[in-house]
């Protein structure tokens, strides 16, 4: 089987990360080539480490300006000859230019049901604002924050007594599943970029509706019935 050969970029913490290295068995469609880290102590570069990956640093520290920045990048994901880029947890906006050099090859993970709760803090302005539901989307990235076509969602509930920590870690467990998900989609073509939209193969989601929202299992765990 032919895999593609995907670079994941971090900044932190890399749980998504790790759902994606485990993920990527010998009989998944991608293959994780490389991690790169913007940041030297990012915690995640460990998880590439500890699964023999390559890693390495580009900090922005290191370099004049962003245009410096984004070049090494760039040379570096050419040099591991990286065909897609899934951001999980990189915190820096990438250039329109960065972009428009892998077209619609750049996945990006947000913790919100895009397009709504757009940028950081997601999670507070969700309890602020008394959603009753929240969730996850894996979506390709275009030049503005956090925007561009929708490959998957999942919907978690918002609970009464939630707290930012709480929501976001049921959020997270929904982001686990979510990621590997939307990369196998992609990978295998069976949700293709059309414009501004990702068209998904008709059948599976007659076959598999549970497959576009993995995060529904939890609204039969947390909100009882009567
Ligand atoms: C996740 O919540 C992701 O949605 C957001 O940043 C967070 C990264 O978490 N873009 P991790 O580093 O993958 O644990």
């Amino acid at each position: 089987m032919e895999r593609v050969r995907v670079a994941v970029l971090i900044s932190g913490r890399g749980s998504n990360l790790q759902t994606l290295i485990r993920a990527a068995r010998p009989d998944f469609p991608a293959e994780i080539v490389h991690v790169v880290s913007d940041t030297p102590d990012a915690p995640g570069l460990a998880h590439g480490r500890d699964a023999g990956i390559p890693v390495r640093v580009v900090d922005r520290r290191d370099h004049a300006n962003r245009a410096a920045f984004e070049a090494a990048l760039e040379s570096c994901l050419r040099e591991v000859e990286a065909e897609w880029v899934c951001l999980a947890g990189f915190m820096r906006v990438l250039t329109a230019d960065f972009i428009a050099a892998w077209p619609d090859k750049i996945l990006n993970i947000h913790p919100s049901l895009l397009p709504a709760f757009k940028g950081l803090h997601t999670h507070e302005r969700v309890l602020a604002a008394g959603v009753r539901f929240t969730g996850c989307t894996v979506h390709v990235v275009r030049p503005a924050v956090d925007d561009g076509p929708v490959i998957a969602q999942a919907v978690v509930p918002v609970l009464p007594d939630d707290t930012v920590d709480v929501l976001a870690a049921r959020v997270l467990e929904a982001e686990h599943r979510l990621y590997p998900l939307a990369l196998h989609l992609v990978a295998t073509g069976k949700a293709r970029v059309m414009g501004d939209r990702v068209e998904i193969n008709r059948d599976l989601f007659a076959t598999s509706p549970a497959l576009f929202n993995p995060g529904g299992k939890g609204i039969e765990g947390g909100v009882g019935g009567g």
